[in-house]
């Protein structure tokens, strides 16, 4: 796959296939190369936590919240869930305000996933409480997201949205497939939108 193809097909996957592991050594080597990506003040204050262990994966995604827009879907059942978990936390003993370094470094990690033949979701509404006490973190680590892994089960397409739409909900036709809208490109470029 070409850069543009990793792109489009990084999706966020919520379905993966049962039993489909992953090997820690590959998300190991994800992280080995994402650690080079730009960080403010190159303070460098991301951390990951690795769950790969199939109880510790069910236990904390029974606890996130799964596509909010698909009001009848509850999220992945026990053969649906991913393999592997990685919880990316900030030590806010380096940086407070690391909100745009996990941002860079988690999609670094999504799009070499996709290119090795996985996927993944990012996911904030997660149980913090829950992770904090079960990885009995200490209190300048902050948990910032989960990052759920595996091989993807889902067929998922991507909408063009119309120029001044706004409708940006995702939705599950029929036949199962998940669509994205994507807004157009010109409403993404401010100077081509109000060019006098
Ligand atoms: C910061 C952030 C937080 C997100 N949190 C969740 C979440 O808690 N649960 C979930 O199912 N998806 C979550 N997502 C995934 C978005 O719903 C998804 O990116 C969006 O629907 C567009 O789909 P796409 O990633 O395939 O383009 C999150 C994405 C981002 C960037």
């Amino acid at each position: 796959m070409d850069l543009k193809q990793i792109i489009k097909a990084n999706r966020s996957y919520r379905k993966f296939i049962h039993n489909e592991k992953i090997d820690e050594g590959i998300i190991m080597e994800w992280i080995d190369n994402a650690r080079y990506v730009a960080s403010s003040k190159n303070r460098q204050p991301v951390r990951f936590i690795i769950i790969t262990e199939s109880m510790e994966v069910q236990q904390i995604c029974d606890h996130m919240q799964w596509a909010r827009h698909l009001k009848n879907w509850q999220g992945p059942t026990k053969e649906q869930k991913p393999a592997a978990l990685l919880v990316v936390c900030t030590d806010e003993n380096i940086n407070k305000n690391a909100q745009t370094d996990v941002g860079i470094i988690t999609q670094t990690i999504l799009l070499q996933a996709v290119n090795d033949g996985y996927g993944g979701c990012l996911l904030r509404s997660i149980d913090r409480k829950l992770i904090r006490n079960k990885f009995n973190l200490p209190e300048n680590i902050a948990i910032d997201m989960v990052v759920a892994l595996g091989k993807p089960d889902q067929s998922i397409t991507l909408e063009e949205m119309d120029v001044n739409s706004d409708n940006t909900d995702y939705w599950e036709d029929e036949n199962g497939v998940h669509h994205v809208p994507k807004r157009a490109l010109v409403d993404f470029v401010l100077n081509k939108k109000f060019k006098g």
